[in-house]
Formats: C-alpha cells, sequence, structure tokens
C-alpha cells in the first residue's frame, strides 16, 4: 500500500467547545465550557476553537462567548480561536481586554449559496464584503485569519456541490487577505475522493500548510476522509472531543470526527500530535458525563472499557 506523502506530526484544532457544543439545546454553562478547555490544553491540544461571536438570537448556546474568554486560564503556546462573522463580532471578541484576545479569528463562508443564505443571512458575494473589513481590521492587530468554507462536498438544500465551487470560495477568501482555508464536509457526506477533489480544488488557492479539513462524521466517513487528505500531505485538521456537535443550519448533520478517533489513528500510524490520548479521553469523559450522554469516539469507548477491565 502507498501511503503517500505523509506528514510526520498533525496539529489539530479541537473545536469541541464551539462546533461541539453550539448546537446543544439545554445551556450548558460557561464554568463547564472553561474546565473543557483547560482539560484540553491539559491534554496537549495546543489550538481550541472556544467559542463564536455569533447572534445570541442565532446561536443562543454561544451568548456566553465574553464570559468563556476571559474565564480560560491561558497556558502559553496554546492558540485560541474564535468565531466573528461580521464586524460585530469582531469588536465583540476585541472589547475584552487585550490579553483576552483571540490569536486567530475565523470567517466562515459557504461553497453553496442556499447555504450561505441559511447560516449567515447573505449570499456568497456579500458575505465576502463583510468578511473584507473583518480580515483587515484583524490582521492589523496581528490576529491570524482562518475562513471556514462549509458544505465544500454536500449540501443539505443543494445537494452535490461541485469542486469548481470550493475554488471560487477559496479563491475569493484568498482576495480578501484570508491566511488560511478550512475545508469542511458540514454534512459529513463525503467520501475520501470526493472530499480530496474539494481539498485540492483549494489548494489551487492556498499552500499546503495553508489548509485543513474539518470533517463531520455523520455517514461514518470522516476517518477515511481524513486519512485521504494525509495522503495529499495535509497536516491540519479540526476535530472535537467525543464527537461533539453538529451545525444548527444543517439539520441531521453529526458532530466532527472525534479528536480522539483521529489521535489514535495517527499515533497508530507512527504521526506525531503532541497529544495524551489518556489525558484526551478524560477531558471527552468529563463532558459527556455533563450532557449525560455516551461520547461518539469509539476509540475513547475502546480504551475506557479496557481501563474498567
Ligand atoms: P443578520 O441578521 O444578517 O445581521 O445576521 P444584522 O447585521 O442584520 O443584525 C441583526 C441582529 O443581529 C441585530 O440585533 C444585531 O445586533 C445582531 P437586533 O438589533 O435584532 O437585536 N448581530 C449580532 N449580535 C451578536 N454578535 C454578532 C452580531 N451580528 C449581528 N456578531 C449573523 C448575521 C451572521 C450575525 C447571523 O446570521 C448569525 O449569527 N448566524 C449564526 C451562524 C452560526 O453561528 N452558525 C454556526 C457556526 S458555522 C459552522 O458551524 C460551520 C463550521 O463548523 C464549518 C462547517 O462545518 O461547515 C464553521
Ligand atoms: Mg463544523
Amino acid at each position: 500500500m502507498s501511503l503517500g506523502k505523509l506528514p510526520l506530526h498533525v496539529k489539530l484544532v479541537d473545536v469541541g467547545p464551539r462546533d461541539g457544543l453550539q448546537n446543544e439545546k439545554s445551556p450548558v454553562p460557561a464554568a463547564v465550557k472553561i474546565e473543557l478547555v483547560h482539560r484540553l490544553q491539559d491534554a496537549g491540544l495546543t489550538e481550541i476553537e472556544v467559542t463564536s461571536f455569533v447572534s445570541p438570537k442565532w446561536v443562543p448556546q454561544m451568548a456566553d462567548n465574553a464570559e468563556v474568554m476571559a474565564g480560560i486560564g491561558r497556558k502559553p503556546g496554546v492558540r485560541y480561536s474564535v468565531l466573528t462573522p461580521n464586524m460585530q463580532g469582531l469588536a465583540a471578541a476585541l472589547a475584552l481586554p487585550q490579553g483576552f484576545w483571540p490569536h486567530e479569528i475565523v470567517v466562515f463562508g459557504a461553497a453553496s449559496e442556499a447555504f450561505s443564505q441559511r447560516n449567515i443571512n447573505c449570499s456568497i458575494a456579500e458575505s465576502m464584503e463583510r468578511f473584507r473589513p473583518v480580515v483587515a481590521a484583524a490582521r492589523e492587530k496581528g490576529i491570524y485569519v482562518r475562513g471556514a468554507i462549509s458544505c465544500t462536498v454536500g449540501c443539505p438544500y443543494e445537494g452535490d456541490i461541485a469542486p469548481e465551487r470550493v475554488e471560487l470560495v477559496a479563491r475569493l477568501m484568498k482576495d480578501i487577505g484570508v491566511q488560511h482555508v478550512g475545508v469542511a464536509d458540514t454534512i459529513g457526506v463525503g467520501t475520501p475522493l470526493k472530499v480530496q477533489r474539494a481539498m485540492d480544488a483549494a489548494l489551487r488557492h492556498y499552500d499546503l500548510g495553508d489548509v485543513s479539513g474539518h470533517f463531520h462524521d455523520t455517514y461514518g466517513q470522516a476517518l477515511a476522509n481524513t486519512l485521504a487528505c494525509l495522503e495529499m500531505g495535509v497536516w491540519q485538521f479540526d476535530t472535537s472531543v467525543a464527537g461533539l456537535g453538529g451545525c444548527p443550519y444543517a439539520k441531521g448533520a453529526t458532530g466532527n470526527v472525534a479528536t480522539e478517533d483521529v489521535v489514535y489513528l495517527l499515533h497508530g500510524m507512527g504521526i506525531d500530535t503532541g497529544i495524551d490520548l489518556d489525558k484526551l479521553i478524560d477531558a471527552g469523559q468529563f463532558i459527556s458525563d455533563f450532557l449525560g450522554r455516551k461520547s461518539n469516539s469509539r476509540a475513547a469507548l475502546a480504551l475506557l472499557n479496557q481501563r474498567t477491565n
């Protein structure tokens, strides 16, 4: 079996506190979100997507964004990111004292017009005009800017999405100064070759070091899709502890691929992540216990089972 140009080290961004919890119907207290972030950084995660500065009417679960950002005991070497869809979101993130600012902001667009309308209430073209000043203002302050491209293989409203749509959005993001793009399979319908084509489309405008994969696991394909991108040399992925999550505007879509499962895969292949899988499993158990659910991570369940035997 040829495994192409596999990376030696992979960087994982745990999006559990944001993507994972944004869809929870019952309020999760800020203290629990903060504790989750602390446990993730103690487990060796160096990139954590903490919250989003979006409308609390649209996503009530993220209404405590400022409280969460201000409550984190920051660990040196860890980078904290937040979603900011417009100038109002960026202003709110920067209204905190500078020590609580995010290292990175995320503007989030889509390769599907219908999803763009449902998720952020504007067209793709309008979204770029909203993002342009956000990107400029963040970069001016030395804050790194990532762009998320949703629905890069399939959309809950439009069905299949052609790679050309991904290429277009990647080009538009590049034009407005977005430094890194995340290729997202929002509803988890992708399979390896489709995801590789979407990634390839983003790579027409971004270097290998400036792209990441963000795969929801609705159809159980996210690990396969991760491996397919690893084979392309992609070394950055968003994952969610305990496989938490879903998007309020993508009905039925489940969480991101579980961080524990990706760490198990990578370590099993001799690829370094800097993450302590045991501590990560404890972090996943903490939030799963709080939510009163079993973890969505198969690796975590298997290893927890071994602990009790
Ligand atoms: P809008 O209604 O078009 O905005 O929403 P507006 O400028 O017309 O303002 C309307 C109201 O929203 C006003 O309040 C504003 O103050 C308020 P009102 O006067 O009615 O009381 N508002 C805000 N409040 C707080 N923070 C803000 C903000 N902006 C406006 N930043 C907006 C546009 C984008 C804000 C809205 O559509 C929204 O919040 N959408 C939420 C989208 C979201 O969070 N989706 C989930 C995250 S994306 C995702 O999960 C996908 C990803 O994981 C990748 C993948 O898997 O695909 C990233
Ligand atoms: Mg997502």
